[in-house]
């Protein structure tokens, strides 16, 4: 695997590959890589060409101070695991690279509706900052496909409006959340969790199996306070717990026949903050306020 840290040895390289003809699949991460990054670079190496990996702690996108310092950093392992999964690049640059005129404090994406609701309302700023790293990184990168996971449902979202906003015709492809063999989904941010906090995090799948299998037959606040009680008795504290339209993320009280429902939960363990969601398959019964 070759490791570049500058855009501009990577450029170079990867222009050379596309002279040969081979297409570019990216797979945007910041690191503490688990499995359910390997598969996005696994689902990138199927579809061929040049896989690459960027691995950047982004600091524009924490809105907590805290979070980004403790954010887990592997970078060794990371290495490793790139290299074993057959990753053929990865970009690693530091913070010169990718801003080389400081942090931008200007730099404003239109994401409308979108930064308004769950994570857009409760970490202001963080889907800014997203826009702005993932705009300098397939501006490196320039891929023909990008891979994300769905555990980040509106990152997902967020990202096809950006590209929108900024004329790329990269196709997004988003990969399914790998979950551990209790249903926690896989995330950086399980590494900062103890023994205990681990098991107990399986709260929040817990509370969307809930919602899955319960639609169909409560009112959207009985269903809300039946999965906020599952998160308590697990010692979680939500931030929110939602359900929400699938494709427009206009959240709902009531579901019509017609609408493909994504449920999504951001809730705290102790001073980690954890997300997840679940799409809830069409052609269930409306359910009342
Ligand atoms: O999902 C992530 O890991 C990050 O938000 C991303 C897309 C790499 C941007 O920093």
């Amino acid at each position: 695997m070759f490791i570049f840290k500058e855009s501009c040895d990577l450029q170079k390289y990867l222009k050379t590959q596309a002279k040969q003809g081979f297409s570019i699949g990216f797979v945007p991460t910041m690191g503490a890589l688990h499995e359910g990054h390997i598969s996005l670079i696994k689902a990138a190496k199927r579809d061929g060409g040049i896989t690459v990996a960027s691995i950047f702690v982004n600091p524009t996108q924490f809105n907590d101070p805290d979070d980004f310092k403790l954010y887990p950093r592997t970078i060794e392992k990371d290495i490793y695991m790139l290299e074993k999964a057959g990753c053929d690049v990865l970009y690693l640059p530091d913070v010169k690279d990718l801003y080389p005129d400081g942090l931008p404090a200007n730099e404003q994406y239109d994401l409308g509706y979108l930064e308004t609701v769950l994570d857009g309302k409760y970490r202001p700023g963080h889907f800014q900052g997203v826009c702005q790293v993932v705009n300098r990184l397939m501006n490196a990168v320039k891929p023909g496909k990008l891979y994300l996971g769905q555990k980040d449902y509106q990152q997902c979202m967020v990202i096809k409006k950006l590209l929108s906003i900024t004329g790329s015709k990269a196709e997004i492809v988003i990969c399914p959340t790998l979950r551990e063999q209790d249903g926690l989904a896989m995330s950086s941010r399980n590494m900062r969790l103890t023994k205990e906090q681990l098991i107990n995090a399986t709260g929040i799948y817990k509370a969307l199996i809930y919602l899955k299998n319960n639609i169909r037959n409560n009112t959207g606040a009985v269903l809300k306070k039946n999965a906020g009680d599952i998160l308590a008795d697990h010692n979680l504290v939500p931030d929110y717990i939602e359900i929400a339209d699938a494709d427009t993320l206009e959240l709902l009280n009531t579901v019509q026949n017609e609408n493909q429902v994504v449920a999504l939960i951001a809730a705290y363990m102790g001073e980690v903050r954890l997300i997840d969601n679940m799409i809830i398959p069409l052609n269930f019964v409306p359910y009342g306020n």
